[in-house]
């Protein structure tokens, strides 16, 4: 694959599965503006990338005057993004009947409404520049599979594939194509996470995966190198899903 030339936006690129993905695309040749909501002096330090091909951008992605602010910026800077990835996602963890309606709205804030906010922005542009577009979401496996303890996350993921196949139709005929990357269960980020710290978590996850082992932050990437590649040029609509069979489940 190579990928001289393409200028990509990432939000929540600064997370275990952000990081990889920079770093995967960067190492085959794109530009990449990087936003989190982290401080640009950490940020500096999160990616292993050559001098100048990662530009850092701190944005809240849910908030629309930053993420217009942002995307303005790095047309100055980068040019018209070629793909924009709509990856940022939080989790909490909790049974349906504890879970907190102040964690149900932050979930939904960050996860649906932040992913609309940046897929438009993107959308707003191409249209006016008359454009191509690339739009890849992160969604999960679980968008599908009633995972325990995750219910309003699993339903964020499930929106944001309804999310996706809505611009795909809406927006084909206008040159702008929309898919989704769908990971299982990876041994980094948000998932490592909840695999350390909660023993039912960990419990359920040691006989979910039908291939046997947790998910590399790599295999997310390569996922994303394809579909920011012209190989995905006639892919809109689509889920492309890479979790070690999880979504095979129940497995037992
Ligand atoms: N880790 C997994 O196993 C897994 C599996 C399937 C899908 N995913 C999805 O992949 C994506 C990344 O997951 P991860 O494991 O790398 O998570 P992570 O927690 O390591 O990283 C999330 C990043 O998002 C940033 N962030 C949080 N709120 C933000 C906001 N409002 N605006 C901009 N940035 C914000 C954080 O600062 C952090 O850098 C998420 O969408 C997640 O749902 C992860």
């Amino acid at each position: 694959l190579d990928l001289n030339g393409k200028i990509v936006v990432i939000t929540g690129a600064c997370g275990a599965l952000g990081v990889a993905v920079v770093n995967k695309l960067c190492g085959l040749g794109a530009r990449v503006a990087a936003l989190d909501i982290i401080e640009p002096d950490a940020a500096v330090n999160c990616f292993d990338a050559p001098e100048g091909q990662v530009s850092y951008f701190k944005c809240d992605s849910a908030d629309e005057v930053q993420v217009a602010a942002a995307f303005s910026a790095i047309t100055e800077k980068l040019g018209a993004p070629d793909t924009v990835c709509c990856h940022t996602g939080i989790v909490h963890v909790a049974g349906v009947e504890s879970y907190t309606l102040e964690d149900f709205d932050e979930l939904m804030r960050v996860n649906l409404r932040g992913t609309f906010v940046v897929a438009q922005a993107a959308t707003k542009l191409w249209l006016a520049e008359g454009a191509q577009g690339n739009l890849i979401f992160t969604s999960s496996w679980v968008q599908d599979v009633p995972w325990p303890e995750l219910t309003p996350y699993n339903t964020s993921k499930s929106g944001m594939k309804a999310m996706m196949r809505g611009f795909a139709r809406e927006l084909a005929s206008r040159g702008i194509r929309a898919n989704a990357v769908a990971p299982g269960i990876v041994g980094a980020g948000m998932a490592l996470k909840m695999y350390t710290e909660d023993a039912a978590y960990r419990a359920r996850t040691d006989c979910a995966i039908p291939l046997g082992r947790l998910q590399s932050p790599e295999s997310v990437a390569n996922a994303f190198a394809f579909l920011v590649s012209d190989m995905s040029s006639y892919m809109t609509g689509s889920v492309l899903t890479i979790d070690g069979g999880c979504s095979l489940y129940p497995n037992i």
